[in-house]
């Protein structure tokens, strides 16, 4: 399996977003490098769909010299815009939507006109219902996305939100290590970067093997890698 890194920057009070989602930027200027060096050393970039919907990230390395790995989307429902900056002319060509072994083909289709590859892959029940819903949902399973990672020989995948994506990989003790920029702001209600992990007793928490902590501008940055 790829090597997993899972790269977020939060308030102090843990949050990844405000209340209506925004995000943009809650960390400082040297921290924003400090993601372009993480995209730089990973062979891929995954995000939810989520994240493009509200973000519309370009998922590019541009603060710092460097060739932009390979950008993957988790999509189970397609529900990607044919404008989405990921699906752009100069960038589509190195863009994954992973998606349903179901997607409609019509969809399919439009979004690898643009150049982009639609990978489908089967769905596993998750039990973090969608908005409006009552009912666990199905999702693209993440260790069959990996698998397929592993047999394209791609070695490391950063993952950069948003809180669903990240719940899901933790969840599944699918993270080998997690960076936190942590900024010196507080926003109160907002969005928090992990949702329910099952963990009822405090011997489940997810523990590290190692880490360290450092200054990174105004923010300060956790690195760890996970215990397993
Ligand atoms: N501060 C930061 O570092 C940072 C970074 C990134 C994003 N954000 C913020 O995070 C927010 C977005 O987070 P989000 O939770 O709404 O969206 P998200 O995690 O980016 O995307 C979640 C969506 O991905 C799809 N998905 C497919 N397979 C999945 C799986 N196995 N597990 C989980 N999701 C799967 C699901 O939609 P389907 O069911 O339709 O497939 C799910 O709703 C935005 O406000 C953004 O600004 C902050």
């Amino acid at each position: 399996m790829p090597l997993v890194t899972v790269k977020i920057a939060q308030t102090l009070d843990g949050r990844i977003a405000t209340s209506t989602g925004q995000s943009q930027w809650i960390s400082g200027d040297s921290s924003l490098k400090l993601a372009h060096e993480l995209r730089r050393d990973h062979r891929a970039i995954m995000v939810g769909i989520g994240t493009v919907l509200t973000d519309d990230p370009r998922l590019t390395v541009r603060l710092v010299e460097g060739i932009d790995p390979l950008r993957i989307v988790v999509d189970s429902r397609l529900r990607i815009p044919l404008t989405a900056r990921v699906l752009s002319e100069d960038r589509a060509a190195n863009t994954i939507v992973a998606t349903a072994e179901s997607a409609g083909p019509a969809r399919v289709d439009q979004i690898r006109r643009l150049g982009a590859e639609v990978l489908r892959l089967p769905l596993a029940a998750d039990q973090t219902p969608r908005r409006g819903s009552a009912t666990p949902t199905a999702r693209v399973e993440l260790n069959a996305l990996f698998a397929e990672l592993d047999r394209r020989e791609v070695q490391s995948v950063l993952v950069e939100g948003g809180a669903s994506l990240i719940t899901s990989l933790l969840k599944q003790r699918l993270v080998d290590r997690l960076v936190v920029v942590i900024a010196p702001k507080i926003i109160g209600a907002g969005i928090e970067w992990a949702g329910n992990l099952g963990v009822r007793d405090l011997t489940e928490a997810i523990t590290f093997s190692s880490f360290e902590t450092r200054r990174s501008g105004e923010d300060l940055v956790f690195d760890g890698q996970i215990r397993k």
